[in-house]
């Protein structure tokens, strides 16, 4: 790899992930890790190659135009891509990759750890004993939903929705879900296809939002979607925060038509709605879905192969434009 091809990283990702930089590129590093936007960043791109940066960082239709010619690729250090507007880096000629795959396990882990925090009340059982209210053991104390035997409705069955399925069949769980199209039989492996997300609302005893963020997904788990879903459902959202409406969520977990969520991410994130502050059967977490070692290092390299590939005049992999 030529080293005089300048990289602007936009985050302080993982040690061994700089280290591949620098080993290879000519790096502008952001050492503060703080959040580059806009005329910001813009001002930062000025000289530089590629940009290997992360879904905090807004490539939207506005900022594309204005990126310095210089700028060929964008590496996303995410499987999620709405923060770039894709059709115009098609209309700039800019090549864009995302890192799909090395992080479906852990995002997976971490939806059962919602599903099983939220369903088995964990916020209220670790705030019981951490503040000394625990005054023994009871028959009816903190009791929820069991898992075994319950349908897992799984909207979006890609690589992390497939992995939280195989997860739900260790809990004895009958999977079901809905997908833009159905899987082949072997990735399916027994899972129950819904040709309309309305239709898996129904069967919804436990709901795993997986899928994608899209404009045609803003806020689909709306009060329509909950009222489909069974009495007492447990809702988990390890994808975005947008798929759901705040608001319907909130009023679903008060009257106790859901019965507990679990979230690792909001809409307009870092910014949680405090409603949720207040409701004991809602467990959170802030978006730490790929958050193992193991995972952001894999995510750095699969961008850093991406940008690597493109220098060396080879295909390039996990391409969005
Ligand atoms: C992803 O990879 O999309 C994660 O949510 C981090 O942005």
């Amino acid at each position: 790899m030529p080293k005089d091809i300048k990289l602007l990283v936009t985050r302080q990702f993982p040690d061994d992930v700089l280290a591949r930089c620098e080993q290879d590129y000519t790096c502008s590093l952001n050492p503060d890790d703080a959040n580059w936007n806009g005329d910001d960043l813009l001002g930062r791109a000025a000289g530089h190659d590629a940009i290997l940066l992360s879904s905090n960082s807004k490539f939207s239709a506005d900022v594309i135009p204005r990126l310095p010619d210089s700028v060929k690729i964008l590496a996303t250090f995410s499987v999620g891509f709405e923060h770039i507007d894709i059709d115009a880096a098609k209309a700039k000629g800019l090549i864009v990759t995302n890192t799909p795959g090395v992080l479906s396990e852990a995002t997976a882990d971490i939806a059962f750890m919602l599903l099983l925090c939220a369903s088995r009340r964990a916020f209220e059982a670790d705030n019981m004993v951490r503040t000394g209210q625990w005054s023994g053991w009871t028959p009816t104390q903190l009791c929820g939903p069991g898992m075994q035997g319950k349908r897992l409705a799984i909207l979006g069955m890609g690589g992390i929705g497939r992995q939280v399925a195989q997860r739900g069949r260790a809990f004895g769980m009958t999977i079901h879900y809905h997908n833009r199209s159905r899987l082949p039989a072997d990735l399916e492996q027994g899972a129950v296809y819904h040709d309309t997300a309305d239709d898996l609302m129904a069967v919804a005893d436990f709901l795993s939002i997986n899928c994608p963020m899209s404009d045609d997904m803003v806020h689909f788990l709306n009060e329509d979607r909950i009222g489909r879903m069974p009495d007492g459902a447990v809702v988990v959202n390890s994808a975005r925060g947008g798929l759901v409406e705040d608001a319907a969520l909130i009023a679903a977990l008060k009257s106790g038509k859901v019965f507990a969520a679990g979230l690792d991410v909001f809409e307009g994130e870092p910014t949680v709605n405090p409603a949720y502050w207040a409701l004991d059967n809602v467990f959170m977490s802030p978006h730490i879905g790929s958050a193992t070692v193991e995972t952001r290092n894999a995510m750095g390299f699969t961008a850093l192969d991406s940008l690597d590939a493109y220098f060396a005049g080879n295909e390039v992999p996990n391409r969005l434009a």
